[in-house]
């Protein structure tokens, strides 16, 4: 969602750094970009619609000497994609950059326009912007004026003020959206995450929620809501801007899929050598909630059943925007695990803070070191994925997966349900997955081949049953997120109480077969869907080799048999590839598709 950062330097490239570090921020999703700075004294705002190529295009015929900007990625909630919706927004002596919704904007706006104020947009930021002006006559102190907005303020925000008399000053202050401070020699920054100052420093501190700040070029000030200074602790930033590159790859997303076989395995080290997981002792609770969004979700569908199925634990998975239509469930007894790759999501923060409420133990599985969530959960377990870029999670989620694998593995030894022989025979094939997942992201012409038969099409489908159904979800998730095909998931059984009626001559169905004793039953939902047309092609292991598939599958996926802690890992990565390149047939912009937002910070 919307990116922000602020420059403000004791040189004058303010606006070329500003940019750049924009550019680093465009994997967050947006649809319009904009950037405001004080020129010898006079005031200029340029945005333009679409890509920043847009913004920079604009920017090089200007003089853009300047020693504080503030820039903006915009994702459209409230008014459409267009230069008069994008940031900033400019009112009175304010110039504002804003992410988050401000859900009272419309009484506010009302509140302002009976004061006297006219408003040129669609969005909540103008009003923001205004009522921040508003407040600065009445106080004539800034820190102060930002205060007393942000208390009439409801929703998210992440806030980079300017005023027009200290134009070299940036000002800045967030509720459940993201902000941290930058400094560096030659100045110092206030923007979305740390992706997007790595260039110039790796020194950071993290904005809370009741903080104010005061950001010059050579002092970053620290005050809480009653104007009092508050100490700061300087953080070192661990990821390095090279991570941020594409390092020869196509694309950001592929980067990240051949990046997982390291990944996962380093996952799968830390557990056997250096666990933490003393103080998650599962027989202390009576319910647990898995909760999170999107691909996070799926992970934690896989997480359910191998706790349901190896320790023996019951779970429930809830995606975050409907958990708190489960409040009544959530008791001091409750263990709930929030799985987020950001560590932003809105929606899972506010279910985790709910959860909190309620008084309920909060486990943490993300990728986003000092994030929202991991701040605010009683315990982190951090997957340690390194930066993802792509919007399309990749291995985000298998990471997810492998964290569950060895939680579940725990619980299976607290409960004594693991016994020395089963244990010694997992871990020689859990520490060394990285060759088993090198060898089915190799297979890259058979992904391609299969691209090229599907990428004509509207629909598809992928079935499966047992965990296979849960990869299948993760399988269509990725594939529309980024090829714009409409596919659906469905567990195989299930196909025949309706679905099954769209299933036309040619029609793609994807199924899924890894578990021999669920074999034989998804090999008729297969036929059942090959009896009305469908084009099959069938994901299983190389434990089924032997068989001829002919009789129901038009082209076969064989990926490495393996357990169920990690064949799920295994599956998904083809069905990633797959998507992948269908995505690229279709002349898709993979890293960035339409719509789509990295961190969804907004409810
Ligand atoms: O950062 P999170 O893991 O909390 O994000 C959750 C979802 O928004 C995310 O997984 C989304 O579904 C991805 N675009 C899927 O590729």
């Amino acid at each position: 969602m919307c990116g922000i950062i602020g420059y403000t330097t004791k040189s004058s490239n303010s606006v070329d750094v500003a940019l750049s570090g924009l550019k680093n921020l465009e994997y967050r999703g947006y649809d319009s970009s904009g950037i405001a700075f004080y020129n010898n004294n006079e005031l200029d705002i340029v945005k333009a619609k679409g890509k920043i190529s847009n913004l920079d295009e604009k920017l090089s015929k200007m003089n853009t000497t300047s020693n504080c900007a503030i820039a903006h990625t915009r994702w459209a909630t409230h008014g459409e994609p267009n230069e008069t919706n994008a940031h900033p927004h400019h009112v009175g002596k304010v110039t504002l950059v804003h992410n988050g919704i401000i859900e009272n904007y419309a009484a506010l706006k009302e509140e302002l326009q009976q004061a006297g104020y006219t408003f040129n947009s669609q969005t909540d930021t103008e009003v923001a912007t205004a009522y921040i002006d508003y407040c600065y006559n009445k106080c004539n102190n800034k820190l102060q004026a930002l205060i007393d907005a942000c208390k009439k303020f409801r929703g998210s925000y992440a806030f980079n003020v300017i005023y027009e008399d200290e134009p070299n000053t940036i000002y800045a202050s967030r509720k459940d959206s993201p902000l941290v401070v930058g400094y560096s020699n030659k100045g110092n920054f206030a923007a979305s995450d740390v992706s997007a100052i790595l260039d110039y420093t790796n020194k950071y501190s993290l904005i809370n929620e009741d903080d104010f700040v005061k950001i010059t070029n050579s002092v970053v000030t620290f005050y809480n809501d009653k104007l009092q200074e508050v100490s700061k602790e300087i953080k070192t930033a661990t990821w390095d801007a090279n991570q941020y590159q594409k390092n020869g790859y196509d694309h950001f997303m592929l980067k990240e899929i051949y990046e997982q076989p390291k990944v996962i395995q380093d996952i799968f080290s830390r557990y056997y050598n250096d666990c933490d997981y003393a103080d998650i002792d599962f027989s202390n609770f009576d319910n647990i909630h898995i909760v999170a969004c999107g691909s996070a979700m799926h992970a934690s569908l896989v997480g359910k059943y191998l706790l349901q199925t190896y320790a023996k634990i019951p779970a429930m998975v809830e995606v975050a925007s409907e958990y708190r239509y489960s409040e009544e469930l959530i008791t001091p007894k409750t263990l709930m695990i929030v799985v987020s790759q950001s560590g932003e999501t809105a929606d899972t923060i506010a279910a985790l803070r709910l959860a909190k409420e309620k008084g309920a133990y909060v486990v943490g599985i993300v990728n986003a070191v000092g994030s929202t969530i991991s701040r605010e959960v009683d315990k982190c377990i951090y997957t340690y994925a390194g930066p993802e870029i792509a919007v399309a999670t990749t291995k985000g989620y298998t990471s997810q997966v492998a964290i569950f694998s060895t939680l579940v593995l725990n619980a299976m030894k607290q409960k004594g349900l693991l016994d020395e022989d089963t244990s010694s025979k997992l871990k020689d094939e859990l520490l060394t997955i990285e060759d088993k997942l090198n060898e089915v992201i190799s297979n890259r012409n058979t992904y391609l081949d299969i691209a090229k038969d599907i990428y004509n099409h509207n629909d598809l489908f992928f079935i499966g049953r047992g965990i296979d159904s849960t990869v299948c979800m993760e399988g269509s998730l990725k594939l529309k997120e980024i090829s714009y095909m409409h596919s659906e998931a469905y567990s195989a059984g299930e196909l025949k109480h309706g679905t099954i009626s769209l299933i036309e001559d040619g029609t793609p169905v994807i199924s899924i077969a890894t578990d021999p004793t669920l074999f034989e039953k998804t090999v008729s939902n297969i036929k059942e869907t090959k009896a009305r047309g469908s084009y099959s092609i069938f994901v299983t292991t190389d434990k089924h080799n032997d068989m001829n598939f002919a009789e129901f599958a038009d082209k076969t996926v064989i990926v490495p048999e393996a357990s169920e802690f990690i064949q799920p890992i295994l599956v998904v990565s083809a069905l990633q590839l797959i998507a992948y390149e269908t995505a690229k047939l279709r002349g898709c912009d993979i890293d960035k598709p339409r719509n789509l937002a990295k961190s969804v910070t907004v409810e």
